[in-house]
């Protein structure tokens, strides 16, 4: 794998446009080899790839860079100013998301978490997911409770940002309701929109570390969309126990299951419940309408 790697990048610099070519060249090829040749274990490794001072290795526009995993190693690819849009564009974002899509290069799972606890684009702000139009997903969430979830008083979101769901449940459906969410600000803003979630049990934090606080079957139902798919590759076996733990009765799963990107991983949530004894009850891959397209819903029953 490493060598391949090292060719993708070799590739990059069989260009016509001088500096570029030899000073990278040599950068990113030796540099790496001897670094993964230092770098003892599972280290994290800070590198500059520089052409007059310039960082130009920028893989991504939001998040502060990346972890190259090769075997073993790690090397840490730091975020900086873009050398050049079109190299950026055309050479590297492919690659970038080649080995993503292989799962040999992604961030750091403290790149994600202050991804999350602030995201600062336009694509996961506390305002898009109270957007009217997502309604719709909350609605599904609601219609497939009320259809396959028997007897049933309470619901617990992992991962609810600003709470659209939340209130649905609970003022659609009349069911108690509480959650996780990572980011201070999306329940600062549910506070100030959902009245009906003032006396919500919201847990604020890292899902894998404050699910911990949650008692035992609190909740009739758990629930996560959208949300277990960036939990990050390194966290422990224990979260997954956890959720089991904390439902009563039935555990629901909306998440992308196939695809990896920068921020996301896929899992086989069938495999991970039912080997901690859950039973699959319900599963269906959504299409346009409920604006998931191709996540696979799960319901599983304790
Ligand atoms: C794609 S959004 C989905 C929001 C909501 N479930 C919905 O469908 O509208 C993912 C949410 O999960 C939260 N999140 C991501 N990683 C988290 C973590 N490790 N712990 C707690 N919340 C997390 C994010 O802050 C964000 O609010």
């Amino acid at each position: 794998m490493t060598d391949k790697i090292l060719e993708k990048f070799r590739q990059l610099l069989v260009r016509e446009d001088g500096i570029i070519e030899s000073v990278y060249n040599f950068q990113a090829c030796d540099k790496f080899k001897e670094i993964f040749d230092q770098c003892p274990g599972h280290k994290s490794f800070l590198i500059d790839i520089d052409i007059n001072n310039k960082i130009i290795l920028c893989v991504t526009d939001n998040s502060d860079g990346v972890r190259i995993k090769i075997g073993d190693k790690y090397l840490y690819i730091k975020k900086g100013p873009v050398y050049n849009e079109d190299i950026l564009r055309n050479d590297i974002y492919p690659i970038f998301i080649q080995l993503l899509y292989l799962g040999v290069i992604f961030p750091s799972n403290k790149d994600i978490l202050s991804y999350w606890e602030k995201p600062e684009d336009d694509l996961n702000g506390a305002e898009c997911y109270a957007a009217e139009d997502q309604l719709v997903k909350s609605k599904y969430l609601g219609d497939i409770i009320e259809k396959y979830c028997k007897n049933v008083a309470s619901a617990f979101e992992i991962g609810c940002n600003i709470g659209r769901n939340i209130n649905y449940l609970k003022t659609k459906m009349g069911l108690s309701v509480g959650a996780i969410e990572i980011s201070k600000y999306a329940i600062e803003q549910m506070k100030i929109k959902y009245d009906a979630l003032a006396d919500a049990d919201i847990y604020i934090g890292n899902a894998p570390e404050v699910i911990k606080k949650v008692p035992n079957q609190a909740y009739d139902i758990v629930y996560s969309m959208a949300v277990l798919m960036h939990i990050h590759p390194d966290v422990k076996e224990d979260f997954w126990e956890n959720i089991v733990r904390i439902s009563n009765k039935y555990l629901i799963t909306i998440e992308n299951e196939l695809r990896s990107s920068e921020r996301n991983w896929h899992r086989n949530y069938e495999q991970i419940f039912t080997e901690l004894g859950l039973k699959s009850i319900y599963s269906e891959t959504l299409g346009h309408e409920q604006l998931l397209f191709g996540y696979q819903v799960r319901i599983f029953e304790k």
